[in-house]
């Protein structure tokens, strides 16, 4: 067993690509998140309303297992997803050092408006037992060219695969990896 876990959700396959390959290039276990109820808008609002909980279907790998557990997932309007809440409820206290990587909209510019990933950090580490909590973004802004980097439509509809990963995408990626890599 590797002493690493990635433990993803995907809805639309970015956060699938990042975790696919960090397990690859680390080497490492991975574990895919599913929601009990797998339906967007159920998510949406027990999101909203975390007291709403729904948790998630039981894992294949336990964290408890790993020194390093690397949680990757989405962030939608603005919130913390119900089914990283549910695991991070469930498992954060079992984990010694917990990264969580977001694969999201929003960039560095807008990073702490209503829908930036700032405040998805504050919460998770606000929420969690787990007080050794490192949080990365990988904005899909780095990915669109520059002309559309302000075209919100087009950096919802963009997708990762193995053509568009790299420039500064690539380079940040590699600077998270190590940083797991080495801790
Ligand atoms: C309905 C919806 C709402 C979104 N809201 C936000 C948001 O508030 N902030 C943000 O940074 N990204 C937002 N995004 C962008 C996603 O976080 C981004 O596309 C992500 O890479 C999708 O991950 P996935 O492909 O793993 O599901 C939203 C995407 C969708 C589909």
């Amino acid at each position: 067993m590797s002493e690493i876990l990635i433990a993803f959700f995907s809805s639309t396959g970015n956060n699938r690509y990042i975790a696919n390959r960090f397990a690859k290039e680390l080497q490492c276990d991975i574990e895919e998140i599913k929601p009990r109820f797998d339906f967007h808008v159920y998510l949406f609002v027990a999101s909203r309303y975390p007291w709403l909980y729904l948790g998630n279907n039981p894992l294949m790998h336990l964290p408890a297992g790993y020194r390093k557990v690397v949680l990757c997932g989405p962030i939608w309007m603005g919130s913390y997803l119900a089914p990283l809440r549910s695991f991070v409820i469930n498992y954060g206290g079992d984990i010694n050092q917990l990264y969580f990587v977001t694969c999201c909209g929003s960039s560095e510019e807008n990073s702490k408006s209503k829908y930036g990933y700032e405040s998805v950090f504050s919460e998770l580490k606000n929420t969690s037992t787990n007080r050794s909590i490192q949080c990365y973004p990988l904005s899909m802004s780095l990915v669109v060219p520059d002309a559309q980097k302000d075209d919100n439509e087009t950096i919802m509809k963009a997708r990762l695969s193995d053509e568009n990963f790299s420039g500064e995408m690539l380079n940040r990626f590699n600077e998270i990896k190590k940083r797991i890599a080495s801790d």
